[in-house]
């Protein structure tokens, strides 16, 4: 069989914020095939970037008082030390505002027009005339032109579901400037989609797709293709389009051509040929794994672009479905919107990679990180079924036989029976059926730890004249072990390095023809991965919440427009959950510092029956003598939670952009503590 030679992409994190664990659902799943194929001996590259265009990333960096080029190379820098300690090891990590994607963005384009795949005309849209620009859906908040509800989103609201456009929305503003938006016209340019419609239609029944993508894609396709936009106004942060001043490309053009610009950043740093994995008619293989949300672009948009353009089209698109946490959304109040780097601050990465593997399918089903769970797996396999066969026979190896494995194998057949798993182990890995490739390779382990429960080296080291037999045994666990390392190896990189090492060999490769260390000198071990704590899950549940606080503190207009389009505003509640509320007038008795926070305040407060103790971040605009005596707005049937400085009884209610400016008091002296608002 000539050598496979496979590019490799994960969908391009938007640098508009920090990575989460449902991307690194995609992250890690991604990362374990590459380090299969790679292990398995196949000429791989893993290449990714920061997805760094359009209006959202634009308006964040102004908020922020710098350029979108500095926001930009701040967040790839984290975003690159998060995946780095996750263990994703990208070939290469780049970014769509570089050299080579604009390059690849007006070549691609140009071929497209040239071949008249390009239609420009003039549309009419919503337009804010004080931040003088085009408002994208977005960024235009109203009320629901059919059930009235406040604060829905120009495309369509989140309490009746109902689709619209967004000059239907009543009392309209801009959610950047908060002024009633204008209607303005404008020349655009678009992406005759419907020219591909025959090459589309056999593109995505020729087997490139999960047959869940495919039933999808048919629907799509039956209902007829539209002209794709991919031009926007300035101020647009993107590259301009030639011989259109003053029009950009809309980022969805540029982000999938990132996976080439990545590629070819690649191809300079290593000599690759470019050519290679992109001309028309290649041989080598190329996948791009995505979320479900974004099946439209990858395998519609794409491989009509590239085929318009005289590129090659994917091999497959391998969509997966999003994460839940405790078989919820991710939720910012539940404290379950877990960064990468809060989770690193608290737990081993590779907890959370086994765990994924774990659960990961072929499908696009959603998958749930439920935190017993988590933890009761990661405990009994990893810790109890793999490192334990290490470490109940390396003591032996090292104290009676000066860490020299014996000179034969005591059970061949069993060591083969190991090998011969490796056919069916490699078959789930290729076809990404992690669960079943961890669930295989632990029916290993339990009968690893069989062999030795039933051999029971303990006892045979109190026996005289045994030693050979211990000796046998405990080698044979060792042997085994090594094989469950090499199994594992593409989710577990680092234990199975440090396997390596304490095992004194190289690096392991796929073992399908592993031969048993006979004879062989081992290192002393160490423990190579301790269980999984309650209290650091708690740990993180809570500094998840604190997050939530940070950004409370800092409220404005533009934060609540959201980066992606199709995402909800926010969790909507029924009335039945806002009638739990218990508003209150709270007299506020005393008021202190908090002694270690430059935040918080102490407050003890009269609700009108009782007084509670609240914790606020209010430090930045209140002096505590300023408010004692004072009346304000609390919530006072709000779960108890325990802080770092004692229990909060309950969370003040303010409005303000923070800092100096939060705004507690009521205004009405006249008001009593204990008053309910309703
Ligand atoms: N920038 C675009 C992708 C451009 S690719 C040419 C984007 N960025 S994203 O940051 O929103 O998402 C990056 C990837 O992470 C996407 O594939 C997305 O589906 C995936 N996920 C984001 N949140 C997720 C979950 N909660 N669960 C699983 N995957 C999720 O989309
Ligand atoms: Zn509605």
């Amino acid at each position: 069989m000539s050598e496979r030679k496979l590019l490799v992409t994960s969908a391009l994190p938007y640098a508009n914020g920090p990575i989460h664990l449902g991307h690194l659902v995609e992250y890690i799943q991604t990362d374990i095939w590459v380090r299969f194929q790679k292990q398995r001996g196949n000429r791989c590259y893993f290449v990714c970037a920061d997805d760094t265009h359009g209006t959202p990333i634009m308006l964040k960096a102004d908020r922020e008082g710098i350029s979108p080029e500095q926001l930009i190379a701040q967040v790839g820098k984290e975003h690159l030390a998060d995946f780095t300690e996750f263990g994703v090891a990208f070939d290469n990590y780049h970014s769509t505002h570089s050299e080579e994607n604009k390059l690849y963005s007006e070549l691609i384009y140009t071929r497209l027009r040239e071949g008249g795949h390009i239609s420009s005309h003039t549309i009419t849209q919503a337009y804010d005339p004080v931040k003088a620009m085009f408002l994208p859906d977005r960024f235009i908040i109203g009320d629901c032109p059919k059930c009235n509800a406040p604060k829905q989103y120009g495309d369509g609201c989140e309490v009746c579901g109902a689709t619209y456009s967004p000059t239907e929305l009543k009392n309209a503003v801009s959610a950047i400037s908060g002024e009633k938006p204008i209607e303005k016209d404008s020349v655009h340019y678009f992406f005759n989609l419907a020219d591909f419609a025959d090459m589309l239609s056999e593109w995505t029944k020729a087997g490139h797709l999960q047959a869940e993508v495919r039933n999808k894609l048919a629907e799509w396709l039956d209902g007829g293709l539209r002209q794709w936009d991919i031009s926007r106004d300035a101020p647009y942060f993107g590259f301009e389009i030639p011989d259109a001043p003053g029009k950009f490309f809309y980022v969805w053009l540029d982000a999938p051509i990132g996976y080439m610009a990545s590629f070819k950043n690649l191809c300079a740093k290593q000599g690759l040929d470019f050519d290679e994995f992109w001309a028309k008619g290649s041989n080598a293989e190329l996948y791009h794994f995505i979320g479900k949300d974004i099946i439209y672009f990858h395998a519609l948009f794409w491989p009509a672009m590239l085929d318009g353009a005289g590129f090659r089209t994917p091999s497959a698109i391998f969509a997966h479905g999003f994460l839940t946490v405790n078989g919820e959304k991710m939720s910012k109040s539940r404290g379950t919107f877990i960064t990468a780097r809060t989770y690193l601050d608290h737990l081993n990465p590779e907890y959370l990679r086994y765990y994924f593997a774990a659960k990961l399918s072929a499908g696009v089903d959603d998958i749930d990180l439920n935190f017993d769970d988590f933890s009761q797996r990661v405990n009994s396999d990893l810790v109890g079924k793999v490192v334990n066969i290490a470490s109940r026979c390396s003591g032996f190896i090292s104290k009676r036989f000066a860490n020299v494995l014996s000179a034969d194998c005591a059970e061949p057949a069993l060591f083969q029976d190991f090998i011969d798993a490796n056919g069916q182990i490699a078959e789930f890995y290729e076809s990404r059926e992690f669960g079943k490739a961890m669930r295989e390779i632990m029916a290993l382990a339990d009968k690893a730890n069989q062999y030795i429960d039933e051999k029971k080296p303990w006892l045979i080291a109190k026996q005289d004249g045994k030693e050979a037999e211990l000796h046998a045994v405990c080698s044979m666990g060792i042997n085994l072990f090594r094989l469950l390392a090499a199994f594992l190896k593409p989710v577990i990189p680092k234990l199975a390095e440090d396997t390596e090492l304490f095992l004194n060999i190289p690096p392991q490769a796929w073992p399908s023809g592993a031969q048993a260390l006979l004879s062989h000198t081992i290192n002393d071990f160490k423990p190579l991965m301790t269980r999984v704590e309650a209290d650091k899950i708690t740990a993180i549940v809570e500094a998840s919440k604190e997050n939530l606080e940070k950004t409370a503190e800092h409220p404005n207009p533009a934060a609540v427009a959201k980066p992606k389009e199709f995402e909800p505003i926010a969790e909507t509640i029924a009335f039945n959950d806002f009638a739990k509320l218990d508003l209150r007038i709270a007299k506020i008795i005393k008021a202190a510092a908090v002694e270690g926070s430059d935040k918080l305040l102490q407050l003890t407060v009269d609700i009108g029956d009782e007084t509670r103790t609240i914790f606020a971040g209010i430090k930045s605009a209140y002096a505590p003598e300023d408010l004692e005596g004072k009346l304000t707005l609390v919530l006072a049937n709000l779960e108890p939670r325990k802080m770092r400085f004692g229990l909060s009884e309950g969370i003040m209610l303010a409005a303000g952009p923070g800092d100096k400016e939060i705004w507690i008091l009521s205004p009405d002296q006249g008001a009593v503590a204990g008053m309910r608002v309703k």
